[in-house]
């Protein structure tokens, strides 16, 4: 026998009181994705504790937030001028480019860049890592003929955005492959050493390898060159990550007491014990099951532009199921796992009260909506995109409210570097973010700034300075 609900759903929407109906329940199915403001500070709190747990040597192993060392350490001021070539891994793009390192009177340095950008292929992100590092060889040569430089043996930066265990600036093995790449062989291994053979194997060009260092890393080098409070860098892209400068004493892997050393957090795998699992939703549960790496980056799979279309895809078919949208029926491609790209919550999340924009997405992926459904996937993606950005929020005043308190600062200023397309393409992420992480910092000033180009520039730069500390190093 139907119960009273189903048959009240029967019924065609057309008089307000259905409608009104409706809506309340897209509202309760939705409201699962809003934190209050004491579930946040919650969040910052389990954040704050794996970071301690990360930095400290007996609990390094267990814990989810692994803050490696990065070698990246505060006291460089100046570096060598000259000719950088900078390798941008970290996406489904890979970036060869030439970072020109020049004297400025007033900041220190003038950059200037040329850059080309290759896509990688399917099979090399997922074959082997010979494939994978070959295929870069392969990119850098081509690069290298095109601006007639094959003949110089030019210093090397390399934005490697993964976790790497670093032994010192140009050293560190690869942990684990995150946002969708698997290439066998590599995990374990020193990732400079898999570049160094393949350039070896080429034998067309010769390259010196001076630093290697992670997107955040990069992107905090690249803002510190127009804002020297700069000191945590984040990236809300594909994944999502920080990193930060921490007292050396604090850096209890590494030897040595004094001044700063940049930390690659790798919160994107806070959650990966359970610190998470009150916060999870069954959509965030799918999207793990059916990734390249369940029970991994489970923080970053609640942020990340990876997984945010996929999550509002979830959304929308449960909304059908229960009825709720486009008259209880999906398309194919709905119901077609990632049909649902990241870049259409920022596109739907800009319509600017038409409808226009949400009905010519929805269109593509063969739906005729209403203009209650254009009105219900606005609210599905605005729920997904929010919470993103406010446990995003919550884990960077997790941060920076631990470097107030080691600096013993009663008001600590501080700029943060950022990049990536989440934060940068999407239309209210920012505001949003901003809002909640001013919000959980009392006592701290902070100022956001929007890199450009941070990946490549910062590992030239950071080059730049490994280059001249070398030079040092040499002329006693
Ligand atoms: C990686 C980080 C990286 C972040 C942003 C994560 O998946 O583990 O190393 O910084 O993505 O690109």
């Amino acid at each position: 026998m139907p119960c009273l609900t189903s048959a009240r759903r029967q019924r065609i929407p057309s008089d307000f009181e259905s409608v009104l109906e409706k809506i309340l329940m897209v509202d309760q199915i939705l409201s699962e994705f809003v934190l209050s403001k004491e579930e946040l500070e919650e969040v910052m709190r389990r954040m704050r504790r794996e970071m301690e747990r990360g930095l400290r040597v007996e609990t390094h192993d267990e814990a989810s937030v692994k803050m490696l060392p990065t070698y990246v350490r505060s006291t460089p001021e100046g570096s060598e001028v000259g000719d950088f070539l900078a390798l941008d891994l970290g996406g489904t793009n890979f970036r060869v480019m030439l970072v020109k390192v020049g004297e400025d009177e007033e900041r220190g340095w003038k950059v200037e860049t040329k850059h080309h950008m290759y896509s990688i292929p399917e099979d090399a992100m997922t074959g082997t890592a010979e494939m994978l590092f070959d295929y870069i060889a392969g990119c850098i040569s081509d690069f290298l003929d095109k601006h007639n430089l094959k003949h110089k043996k030019l210093p090397l930066g390399f934005t490697f955005s993964f976790p790497v265990r670093h032994e010192d600036l140009d050293k560190g093995i690869l942990l684990n492959w995150t946002k969708g790449f698997k290439a066998s062989g590599a995990e374990g291994n020193n990732v400079v050493g898999l570049l160094r053979d393949a350039i070896k194997r080429r034998g067309d060009f010769e390259m010196d390898v001076v630093a290697m260092v992670n997107d955040t890393v990069a992107t905090m080098i690249s803002c510190y060159y127009e804002d020297r409070s700069c000191e945590v860098g984040m990236i809300v892209g594909t994944g999502c990550n920080a990193c930060y400068m921490e007292e050396m004493r604090k850096v209890e892997l590494v030897e040595g007491e004094e001044g700063r050393m940049c930390v690659n957090t790798e919160w994107g795998a806070f959650g990966d014990h359970s610190e998470l699992e009150d916060f999870r939703l069954e959509y965030d549960r799918v999207i793990d099951e059916t990734s390249l790496n369940p029970g991994h980056q489970l923080y970053e799979k609640l942020i990340g532009g990876k997984y945010m279309g996929e999550l509002v895809r979830l959304v929308l078919l449960k909304l059908v199921n229960e009825d709720l949208l486009f008259n209880g029926e999906a398309s194919d491609l709905l119901k077609t796992r990632g049909a649902f790209e990241t870049r259409f919550v920022s596109q739907i999340e800009s319509d600017t009260g038409d409808r226009k924009q949400i009905y010519n997405i929805l269109s593509c992926l063969g739906i005729l909506p209403s203009e209650l459904d254009c009105d219900i996937v606005r609210l599905a993606c605005e729920s997904v995109s929010t919470r993103a950005a406010h446990l995003c929020g919550a884990g960077l005043a997790g941060v920076i409210n631990l470097m107030r308190e080691r600096r013993c600062q009663e008001e600590l200023k501080i700029t943060v570097g950022v990049d990536g397309s989440v934060y940068k393409l999407h239309p209210h992420f920012k505001e949003r973010f901003h809002k909640l992480v001013w919000e959980l910092t009392p006592h701290c000033e902070i100022t956001f700034i929007q890199s450009e180009e941070g990946s490549g520039r910062g590992a030239a730069l950071i080059s730049a300075v490994a280059c001249k500390m070398a030079a040092c190093m040499l002329t006693p």
